[in-house]
């Protein structure tokens, strides 16, 4: 979207340059291209559809649609704090694990206060951080990944949020669990750190960090998502953790029907879907290993990540394979707006997506060198 906002909107929603602009939409490549079918690799979503099990549950909740939601969530609390061994009143819901990112700001951060961010990493906690009047510190990564002693270093008295996600998005990179305890360790107490962790259930390296047990040693907010391993990302459902006091300041600036009853229903689901989570995890170590394997041979550098997406480092040539793949039909992100030029960021598919992917890609490469 282009138009101009409104002069009469607040002075830290003028100075916003643009909102969060999101991978494009299936439908409308297929449109604008007249193409009959289309991948879409672009938005970390998981390939292999919803959970089986959440489908059967929304068709089951569907016809008590005239009543408002469970404002509490009490079934998927339970639930939930009973898998995780947590208190209930630990755990906090949102409509998708975004929303209790803006909970967060809302409920601890003034206008004038700073927020820690690393640069690049998701946008939604500068451009929200901004809204709410934040002044944001913006600290690089190192060689693709956090750097948390320098994210410690840029705490000052007026700091109050550090966002960090681990993994990263757009990198896939991960915090360890002894880069992590270093950095909370004497951290001064007015500071909050939101641990997003979209991309949790898809992590198996023996030194990525357990968390909950921070929450109640450290003042952490730990938000997991719906979206991703659990494929509700269009229901919109996550949930965080923190000490209940914290999560009582968030609740207190919540919209109260938030989470809608269909994604409960299908989020309560979706955890008894074992199967599918397996499911899932094969897909991505074998679309990891195949990707990594031929972008190896096309001498295509690819970040190590370990969530269920590559960052692919392609130089000058970035915008223009992202354009000819879309041509083709794949969608991927091509990553300038992250600040990060030069850069693809391709979500892990199924095995035959990601064979089609390879395919346009080395067709377009191939095309480009002989225009070269
Ligand atoms: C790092 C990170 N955090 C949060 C989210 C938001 O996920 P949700 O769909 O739960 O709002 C995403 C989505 O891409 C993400 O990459």
């Amino acid at each position: 979207m282009t138009t101009l906002v409104d002069p009469r909107a607040r002075a830290a929603v003028r100075a916003l340059k643009r909102g969060y602009q999101p991978g494009k939409p299936i439908e409308a490549v297929k449109r604008q291209y007249k193409l009959s079918s289309v991948i879409k690799l672009a938005s970390n979503e998981n390939a292999l559809g919803p959970s089986p099990k959440a489908l059967a549950a929304l068709r089951a909740a569907a016809p008590s649609l005239h009543r408002y939601p469970d404002m509490a969530c009490t079934a998927l609390r339970r639930r939930l704090a009973k898998t995780l061994k947590v208190d209930p009143a630990s755990l906090i819901f949102g409509n998708g694990s975004d929303e209790l990112l803006v909970l967060a700001l809302r409920a601890f951060v003034d206008p004038g206060d700073e927020v820690i961010v690393a640069e690049p990493t998701f946008l939604i906690y500068a451009l929200q951080a901004k809204a709410c009047g934040a002044a944001v510190r913006a600290v690089p990564l190192a060689r693709d990944r956090y750097d948390l002693p320098a994210m410690k270093a840029a705490v000052t008295p007026r700091t109050k949020l550090v966002f960090i996600a681990n993994p990263d998005n757009p990198t896939g990179t991960y915090v360890t669990k002894r880069e992590l305890e270093a950095f909370l360790q004497g951290l001064p107490a007015h500071v909050l750190v939101l641990l997003d962790e979209a991309y949790y259930e898809f992590v198996a390296a023996a030194d990525y960090p357990q968390t909950l047990p921070y929450v109640d040693r450290h003042p952490v907010i730990v938000t997991r998502s719906f979206s991703k391993a659990y494929g509700l990302a269009g229901l919109r459902v996550g949930y965080g953790v923190a000490r209940p006091p914290i999560v009582a300041a968030m609740d207190a600036v919540r919209e109260p029907f938030n989470v809608n009853s269909l994604a409960q229903a299908a989020a309560l689901a979706a955890l008894e879907d074992t199967a599918f989570l397996q499911r899932t995890r094969r897909m991505l170590q074998e679309g990891r290993r195949y990707l990594g394997r031929e972008l190896g041979q096309l001498k295509i550098q690819v970040v190590p990540g370990v969530a269920n997406f590559l960052l692919l480092k392609l130089g000058p040539r970035a915008p223009q394979v992202a354009q000819r793949l879309l041509e083709q039909g794949i969608i991927v992100r091509e990553m300038s707006g992250w600040k990060l030029p030069g850069c693809l960021r391709v979500t892990i598919g199924t095995m035959p997506e990601n064979r089609a992917f390879i395919r346009a890609l080395q067709r377009c490469l191939a095309a480009m060198e002989v225009a070269a």
